[in-house]
């Protein structure tokens, strides 16, 4: 029996993705390697967002050169966003790797897995994979892809071209891959796309899809990602405030605050405009988590460009943030962009940036002393396996001071919080689905 192993890097789409390859390679008979040492395949599914994304695979790719060299007939191959974006470079520099497949090409991985060589990159314009159903994750939680691809042309982004077009899955498809995760004893979905708002299966979008998953027995939790200010439908607001189950969590990335960035970005909305999304989020649901994605050093930026990003963080309070400094990518408008900021400064940038938010995501995780809270239990605190990891509507990752079951919902008590991290005792009642807990009716985060 063959076994493979799937080392994933990059964004919540390419886990979904390996699970998509697990799923394909289980059904044709091959299982799960322990380890890279261990197996007959090894995948690396790979990101091509960045520069430094690339870099990690390249070296990672170097270790496994010599795995080869141990076991004969050991067979490598390089999956997602690199073949599609670099697919020269791999084949000149790497020229030990077996097979290359473009995220809409993941199907062949299992002749390629079989013995089958060659370099798979076409990108096709109509819905793939959606009738295929992995329904794997993370136990008990899982992502569930709704949509492929993007059409923004961010003017930094690679996406659109490693990912190609959108392509939609239909609701039907969707919701019988929650089903069959609820029926394993999933308890939280995550619905994925690069554009998730803009989610519509003949004129049925997002809102209607979370309402929908909402009915489904046994998924307790509902998430999505990632939305864009562009196109934010306010009706997906009101779902999250009066579905108990979705997840009061927004993750808004806003790149950059100031709308002469913003436009150079291509990024179709004004500083304003996205904080018109904000007032209205925090509106109806005061207490919301809120996260975003900040680019510093984009070409052109200025230090009063960057204040008034530093400005706008500081303004909204974020819960949490992913912080990137500009890496230039082939192919992309903002490439052939001249006015490209020095290495040293985008540095200082990101290290300010980083310093100020995490001031912020610190105060903000101080606010959950003495709540209690419902929690989804997710799996043992791997630094106390006395204690367990758990996650809250809220999209707040605490640790319970108790060794419970994964999947279990229980109420917490917050007795301290570490760093950015608040820590609990179980209370003794269970918690029912679909009641108003404390921390819905208005825990500020
Ligand atoms: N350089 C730096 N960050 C980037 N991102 C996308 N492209 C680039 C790039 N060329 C960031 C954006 C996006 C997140 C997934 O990655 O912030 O929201
Ligand atoms: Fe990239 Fe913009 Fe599409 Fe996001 S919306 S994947 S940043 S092009």
């Amino acid at each position: 029996m063959k076994k493979f192993f799937i080392l994933t890097f990059g964004c919540q789409m390419n886990v979904y993705d390996s699970a998509l390859m697990e799923y394909l390679l289980e059904k044709d008979g091959s299982v799960k390697a322990n380890s890279v040492n261990d197996a007959d395949v090894i995948i690396l599914n790979t990101c091509a967002v960045r520069e430094h994304a690339v870099n990690r695979v390249l070296s990672r790719l170097e270790d496994i050169k010599g795995l080869k060299r141990k076991k004969s007939g050991l067979r490598i191959g390089v999956t997602g966003c690199i073949p599609q974006h670099l697919k020269e470079k791999l084949i000149k520099e790497k020229p030990f790797i077996d097979f290359l497949l473009g995220p809409d090409n993941l199907r062949k991985i299992v002749s390629c897995a079989n013995g089958e060589d060659g370099i798979f990159v076409k990108l096709i314009g109509t819905p793939i994979y959606s009738e295929l159903s992995p329904a794997r994750g993370n136990f008990p939680e899982a992502f569930v892809s709704v949509m492929r691809g993007c059409n923004n042309f961010c003017s930094y982004c690679v996406v659109p071209y490693t990912r190609g077009r959108e392509r939609h899955r239909s609701i039907g498809d969707v919701l019988k891959e929650v089903k069959k995760l609820s029926n394993e004893g999933y308890k939280r979905v995550i619905f994925l796309g690069q554009n998730v708002n803009d989610y519509n299966d003949n004129g049925r979008g997002l809102p209607y899809l979370l309402s929908r998953a909402a009915k489904l027995e046994g998924i307790e939790r509902i998430g999505f990602l990632t939305s864009h200010p562009a196109y934010f439908p306010f009706e997906v607001i009101k779902v999250m405030k009066n579905e108990p189950k979705v997840e009061k969590f927004l993750h808004l990335p806003l790149q950059s605050g100031n709308s002469k960035i913003l436009k150079l970005m291509k990024r179709g909305y004004t500083k304003e405009e996205y904080l018109k999304i904000i007032d209205a989020v925090r509106n109806e649901i005061d207490d919301i988590t809120l996260s975003t994605d900040i680019i510093v050093g984009f070409p052109g930026e200025t230090d009063r460009d960057f204040m008034d990003t530093i400005k706008m963080i500081e303004m909204i309070g974020f819960n949490s943030a992913y912080m990137f400094k500009y890496s230039p990518r082939r192919y992309t408008l903002a490439n052939t962009f001249i006015n490209n900021i020095d290495e040293k400064i985008k540095k200082e940038r990101l290290n300010e940036l980083i310093r100020i938010q995490s001031d912020i995501t610190r105060e903000k995780s101080e606010a959950y002393r003495e709540k209690i809270l419902d929690v989804l239990v997710t799996g043992k605190n791997e630094k106390n396996l006395l204690e367990s990891n758990g996650i809250t509507v809220y999209n707040k990752n605490i640790i319970v001071k108790e060794r419970l079951e994964k999947g279990k919902m229980v109420k917490v008590k917050i007795d301290e919080v570490k760093g950015w991290t608040p820590i609990g005792t179980p209370v003794k009642e269970r918690v029912s689905r679909g009641e108003k807990s404390e921390e819905q009716n208005g825990v500020t985060v």
